[in-house]
């Protein structure tokens, strides 16, 4: 079977990076054009700083450029609260000695769309700001992109606001440009992302593991959890790992495709992703694939099993 053409832009960030260890480990499923950073859960310095730290961790060379450092027309709102003054407290990376491609992300993505012998899937795990002004800025690329694999909205209740969930809140405009781009959207919003949840036990087994990948992983983790335990949850949802995880193991979801609208305004429904989900509406082309569910246990055994192999292979 043919390989997967995948970028993941991020905003790195505890789950970000899970979500990047899930296709580093699959590349055999994977071919990943590049990385691309966005500012969100930190500031795009920080965000991208954290990048170089991983890669240099895990010695890895796959090209990586830096994005946008705030929305299209909105004051940046960061998600500091949950990733930490860094942005991905929890553990000690070594300085980082990888560089990144020089060109701005989203130019670098218009070249390697464009380059790519096959089409392109997307992986957004942050506010869509590169993404909605790669597809503004370069509408030819549309036909080459597959679909669009992302993180980020909610049907039923938000995280950021009673409404909406931090990525979209961020930046709705982009949002929108990219839930209204024609080409096909997998929404990994809090319904799913919150049945993707980890359990503290598991986070103390991936803590106590020699390899240099599950370990870093629980302390990680064991930072990240910290903002949920206040919540009050069981399990804490690894978000941006379900995009990814969506295009491997799509058997272990449910879904529901909708028509999926952004909610522009400057009011409490700001960032709301409103989606139409009544029995009679019919649309002849919903914009959206809707994740709703997930089976957890297999969620998580596919996740540890990918540290494990790059326990294997980053073992330096
Ligand atoms: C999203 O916001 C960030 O905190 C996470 O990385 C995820 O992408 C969840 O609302
Ligand atoms: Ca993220």
């Amino acid at each position: 079977m043919d390989k997967r053409n995948i970028i993941i832009d991020c905003d790195p960030g505890h789950d970000d990076v899970m979500a990047i260890l899930l296709a580093l480990a699959n590349q055999d499923k994977f071919n990943i054009l590049g990385v691309t950073t966005v500012a969100g859960n930190q500031t795009l310095e920080k965000v991208t700083l954290n990048l170089r730290k991983l890669y240099t961790y895990l010695g890895i060379s796959i090209p990586a450029a830096s994005g946008s450092a705030k929305p299209i027309s909105r004051e940046l709102v960061l998600g500091d609260a949950v990733h930490g003054e860094t942005g991905l407290d929890g553990w000690d990376f070594p300085e980082p000695t990888f560089e990144l491609d020089s060109t701005n992300a989203i130019t670098f993505m218009y070249d390697k769309i464009i380059n790519c012998d096959g089409k392109v899937t997307l992986v957004p795990v942050g506010p869509l700001t590169n993404i909605g002004l790669l597809l503004s800025t370069f509408p030819d690329v549309k036909e080459k992109i597959e679909a669009i694999s992302l993180m980020g909205g909610s049907i039923y209740a938000g995280n950021n606001t009673p409404y909406a969930e931090f990525n979209i809140y961020v930046d709705p405009e982009a949002a929108s440009i990219v839930f209204n781009s024609g080409i096909p959207v997998i929404m990994s919003g809090l319904e799913v992302t919150h049945e993707a949840g980890i359990l503290d036990s598991e986070i103390e087994t991936l803590m106590k593991k020699e390899g240099r990948v599950s370990k870093m992983c629980g302390y990680l983790l064991n930072f990240y959890v910290k903002f949920h335990h206040a919540e009050g949850y069981a399990s804490f949802p690894l978000h941006d790992v379900c995009s990814v995880m969506y295009l491997l193991n799509p058997e272990i979801f449910e879904y529901k495709d909708l028509q999926v609208e952004i909610d522009c305004s400057h009011s409490i429904h700001r960032g709301r992703t409103a989606a139409d989900n009544r029995e009679w509406m019919k649309y002849e082309k919903p914009n959206t694939r809707v994740l709703l569910n997930i089976d957890r246990e297999k969620f998580i055994q596919i996740l540890f099993n990918a540290f494990e192999k790059l326990d294997k292979i980053c073992d330096r």
